[in-house]
């Protein structure tokens, strides 16, 4: 009894002082602020395992993505949407994307690859809360966001050259 009153006071006493350091504003929630290691792990591990977990939905099925016209409507897309933030082969993120942003959105050029087709559909449907990710799934058909995991998962395999190359390949092209 005399432990369980002991662990009881201790669980209150935590509670207690975790609502005081909430609403003392102490916390400094500015972008030029960063995380401490134990709070930088709790996001970025509940983040990972989220997306892990809800990106094994089975509804969730990839076409064909070495279609090269499924590429080259990806690659529309992305010039468009994505390099402002994640840059591309020979093409450097934006000032704001690599000063102004935290967390910083990563060069897909090297994390694509740590990614599955369907985990990297699930991130760009649904975005990710509390980052500058934004969720294309609400302006943007299924069939367009498989277009962007197709190029994206190449990214990491292609030159400078080759993203120049399909800037011609795809002239005149135009996407919403
Ligand atoms: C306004 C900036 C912004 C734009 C535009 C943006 N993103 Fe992101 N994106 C981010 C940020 C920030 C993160 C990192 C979030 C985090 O660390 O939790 C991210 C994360 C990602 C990730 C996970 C990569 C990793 O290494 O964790 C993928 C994939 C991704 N974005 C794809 C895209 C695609 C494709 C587009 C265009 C359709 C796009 N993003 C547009 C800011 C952006």
């Amino acid at each position: 009894m005399k432990y369980f009153i002991g662990a009881a006071s201790m669980v209150i006493i935590i509670l207690i002082g975790s609502f005081v350091f909430i609403y003392s504003g102490l916390y400094n929630m500015s972008a030029t602020s960063h995380h401490n290691k134990l709070t930088l792990w709790m996001i970025n591990t509940l983040r990972d395992k989220s997306m892990e977990y809800h990106a094994n939905d089975p509804s969730i099925n990839p076409p064909d993505l070495s279609d090269t016209s499924l590429i080259k409507i990806g690659y529309v897309h992305y010039r468009k949407m994505c390099v402002g933030c994640h840059g591309a082969p020979g093409r450097d993120q934006g000032e704001i994307a690599q000063k102004g942003f935290y967390p910083h959105p990563p060069l897909l050029v090297k994390t694509a690859k740590e990614f599955t087709p369907k985990q990297l559909f699930w991130i760009i449907k649904n975005g990710y809360k509390m980052t500058a990710m934004p969720a294309f799934g609400t302006t943007h058909s299924d069939d367009e966001i498989w277009a962007l995991v197709s190029i994206v998962q190449k990214l990491p395999s292609i030159s400078k050259e080759q993203f120049q190359l399909m800037e011609i390949q795809t002239k005149g092209m135009t996407v919403e």
